[in-house]
C-alpha cells in the first residue's frame, strides 16, 4: 500500500505523515529533505545553485538513506547524518531553487519510486500523489491559511531561534509557496483523485485520525 501525501510548506504534511507512518509500521520517506540534500550539497562543493548541469550532476551521484533513529529517522547523506542540518530555512530556500531543476526532478522521482516499491510506505512532498505515485492506494492534499501555517511555523522556530519575527516568516512562506506553485516543473497541483484536508482549525491528532479514517483498515502484503 501506497500513501501519498501532498501540500504546502507548513501544512503539517510531515509531521502527520510520520505519525500515520507509525501508526500503521510503515515506512515513511520525506522528499523534501532528497531536495534539500542536493542543495546543501552543491553548496558544500561551492556549485552556483542555478548551474542546471553540475547540479544535475550532484543529484545523480548522491547518495540518500533514511535510517531509523531515536526518536525520528535519520537522513544520511553520503554517509554523514545531516538530519538537523537540513532543516533550515535557508536550505529550504536553497532546495526550493534546486527542486526546479528537472534533471534533478527525474533523478529524484526515480529514487522515490524505487524506495517505495516494496510497499506499505507514507511518502509526502508536493507531486507524489501526480508525479511519483499516480497510482497511489490513498492520496491527501493538506492545506491550511498561510497566516496559520506561519503561525505553526514560528512556533517551531522560536524555540532555537527566539529572535525570530512572525512577519519575516509570513513573508519567506508566501515566497516558498509562489515557488513551488509556478515552477514550470511538476508545480504543487493537487492529483485529482486526492482528498483535501484543511487543517487550519484542525489539532495533529484530529488531522491523523481523520486520515486514518479514510485510509480504513490495513492488511499486510
Ligand atoms: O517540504 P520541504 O520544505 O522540505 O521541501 C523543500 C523544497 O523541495 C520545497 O521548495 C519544495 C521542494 N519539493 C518538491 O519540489 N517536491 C517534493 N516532492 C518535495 C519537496
Amino acid at each position: 500500500m501506497i500513501i501519498a501525501i501532498d501540500g504546502p510548506a507548513g501544512s503539517g504534511k510531515s509531521t502527520v505523515a510520520r505519525l500515520i507512518a507509525s501508526r500503521l509500521d510503515f515506512k515513511y520517506i520525506e522528499t523534501g529533505s532528497m531536495y534539500r540534500a542536493v542543495a546543501w550539497k552543491a553548496e558544500r562543493l561551492g556549485i552556483a545553485l542555478d548551474d542546471h548541469e553540475r547540479i544535475a550532476e550532484v543529484a545523480r551521484n548522491i547518495i540518500i538513506e533514511f535510517q531509523p533513529g531515536e526518536e525520528r529517522q535519520k537522513v544520511m547523506v553520503d554517509g554523514e547524518d545531516l538530519t538537523a542540518l537540513l532543516k533550515t530555512e535557508t536550505i529550504g530556500r536553497s532546495a526550493a531553487i534546486v527542486a526546479a531543476n528537472r534533471d534533478v526532478r527525474d533523478v529524484m522521482v526515480k529514487q522515490q519510486q524505487q524506495m517505495g516499491q516494496s510497499g506499505n510506505v507514507v511518502m509526502d512532498g508536493r507531486d507524489i500523489g501526480t508525479v511519483v505515485f499516480p497510482n497511489a492506494d490513498k492520496k491527501f492534499f493538506l492545506v491550511a491559511d498561510r497566516k496559520e501555517r506561519a503561525q505553526r511555523r514560528h512556533e517551531e522556530i522560536r524555540v532555537k531561534n527566539p529572535e525570530i519575527k512572525y512577519e519575516k516568516i509570513l513573508e519567506q512562506l508566501q515566497q516558498r509557496d509562489h515557488e513551488d506553485e509556478n515552477r514550470k516543473v511538476s508545480p504543487l497541483v493537487p492529483a485529482k483523485d486526492s482528498i483535501r484536508l484543511d487543517t487550519t482549525q484542525l489539532s495533529i491528532e484530529e488531522v491523523v485520525n481523520r486520515m486514518l479514517e479514510e485510509i480504513g483498515p490495513v492488511h499486510s502484503q
